[in-house]
């Protein structure tokens, strides 16, 4: 459980999260993202809709691992296993959460902004984490200073990383892949601009 979220992150630099407001045409969306040679995604459930468009992605779209986003409480865990997800990432993590992940064997990559975060966590046996509020939380230099007493520990960032200063994170050396909303914008008016910004992210080298 612990190694598979790792291997997971690793298929691709970039992680597009997405909120997606409506289930109308989002086949259109994903394959312009398979297009853009993206692997992973991140669906927020955000919205009404999100658990269907996990439903929709993981029958139709077997290229990408579907990975569920906002997941804050246990029954939310299920639910998006239940929905086909092929994994959960949470913006932090209780030890409820997290032990409930390892009880149903469901890859899953639990928030942190802090040492405390971290060691709670390491108790359990995770070694992967979101890092988030990536920038708001202390950027870059945070987490090249927990690489210190972490040295075994590896980041996905998520909040506020864009198409500048992703490839600054990507060479951290406790970074597995960058998270971020900037490859999908909320309102999608041309696909082929999204697997343009795709492909640019996709060949971020790691
Ligand atoms: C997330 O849920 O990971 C963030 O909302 C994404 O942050 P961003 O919009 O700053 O990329």
């Amino acid at each position: 459980m612990h190694d598979s979220i790792k291997s997971i992150l690793s298929m691709s630099p970039v992680m597009p999260v997405l909120t997606i407001n409506k289930v109308e045409k989002v086949e259109y969306l994903f394959e312009a993202l398979i297009k853009g040679n993206i692997k992973t995604v991140e669906i927020t459930l955000r919205t009404d809709c999100a658990l269907q468009v996990i439903e929709i992605a993981s029958k139709n779209f077997s290229t990408l691992q579907i990975g569920a986003g906002t997941v804050i409480n246990e029954s939310h865990l299920q639910t998006v296993k239940d929905a086909g997800a092929s994994f959960a990432v949470s913006p932090g993590a209780t030890t409820t959460l997290a032990k409930k992940a390892i009880e149903i064997d469901f890859p899953f990559l639990p928030g942190v902004s802090n040492s405390s975060d971290i060691m709670k966590l390491l108790d359990l046996g995770f070694k992967s984490f979101k890092f988030f509020p990536a920038q708001a939380a202390g950027g870059i230099n945070y987490l090249k200073a927990l690489s210190g007493p972490f040295p075994d520990i590896s980041f996905c960032p998520t909040g506020g990383i864009n198409e500048d200063n992703a490839i600054e994170w990507l060479n951290q050396k406790n970074v597995i892949c960058v998270g971020g909303s900037w490859i999908v914008p909320s309102k999608i008016k041309d696909y082929k601009e999204i697997t343009n910004r795709a492909l640019l992210a996709s060949q971020l080298i790691k």
